[in-house]
């Protein structure tokens, strides 16, 4: 009796080492990792004379490490060509986090001509010939929403969200006109059932209630890329959305929502 149990364990062990290994693309982290995809106003180093990327402030917000893949001059569009969201599906972990925010870049017309950045105009799977390579351009929802798609097939959350305002104090009276790519980012979010933080609108109502001087002192050198004051004051009002949302990222914020300026939209 003892011997035959005996014997049914060392088979069971036997088969069990014989077992194939986990697929390792699919393990899940025991601490998951939060990944940034996104253009200058998000990168570090930002535009360069010392502006600075919102997405090297996020870190001190978050108990989870915070990589920032973010680069300078991209759109969804030449994310996507450069092959940088392919190195994020295969880099990706289960239960990791993606934050994607693009549109600074991926406006412009393919009409005559073709920087690399423009998206084919349209929020589906329309298409567009470049005038100047004649390869396939698709639309900004389409590439964002190939990405996302393919991350959370690795069991990432995928966090849309949408681009930052460029200074909306630049005309001396306050002004806040949402692009379409802000729109874009909340639909891919909508249709790929992933979370998503109008980063846009948080950041203008905090800039609003900052007002003119301090603002103004944000963008030391053009409308568009912030100093690491004003980065700061970005990363914060993205972080208030993500806790405002109280979406799967909320949990590994280190803050609670009431210690962090702003009104929850
Ligand atoms: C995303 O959703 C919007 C709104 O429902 C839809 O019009 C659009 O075609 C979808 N885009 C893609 C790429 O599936
Ligand atoms: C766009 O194409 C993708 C497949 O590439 C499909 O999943 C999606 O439903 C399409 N969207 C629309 C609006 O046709
Ligand atoms: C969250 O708290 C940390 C200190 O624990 C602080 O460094 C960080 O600036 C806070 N973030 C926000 C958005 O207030």
């Amino acid at each position: 009796m003892k011997l035959s149990v005996l014997v049914l364990f060392s088979v069971l062990i036997a088969s069990a080492t014989a077992l194939p290994q986990p697929d390792k693309t699919i393990a899940k982290r025991a601490t998951p990792t939060l990944y940034l995809a996104g253009d200058s106003t998000m990168a570090k180093g930002g535009g360069g004379n010392g502006t600075e990327g919102w997405g090297q402030y996020l870190g001190y917000s978050m108990n989870i490490p915070v990589v920032n893949d973010a680069v300078g001059g991209t759109s969804a569009r030449s994310y996507t060509d450069q092959g940088r969201f392919q190195s994020l599906v295969d880099t990706v972990k289960s239960g990791d986090f993606v934050v994607i925010e693009f549109g600074h870049n991926d406006g412009g017309s393919l009409s005559t001509t073709d920087n690399g950045n423009t998206d084919c105009f349209g929020d589906g799977n329309q298409t567009c010939i470049s005038p100047t390579t004649g390869e396939t351009v698709h639309t900004f929802v389409y590439y964002v929403e190939q990405a996302g798609k393919a991350l959370q097939a690795k069991g990432a959350n995928v966090i849309f969200s949408s681009q930052t305002p460029d200074n909306p104090w630049e005309s001396g009276t306050f002004e806040y006109t949402p692009s379409r790519f802000v729109g874009y980012a909340q639909e891919a979010a909508g249709n790929l059932s992933a979370a998503y933080v109008d980063h846009g609108q948080y950041v203008a109502n905090r800039f609003q209630s900052l007002g003119l001087s301090i603002v103004d002192s944000f963008f030391p050198m053009d409308h568009l890329h912030t100093s690491p004051q004003g980065a700061d004051v970005v990363s914060a009002a993205f972080v208030k959305g993500v806790l405002c949302a109280n979406d799967v990222l909320a949990a590994h914020v280190k803050n609670t929502t009431g210690s962090v300026p702003g009104s929850c939209i």
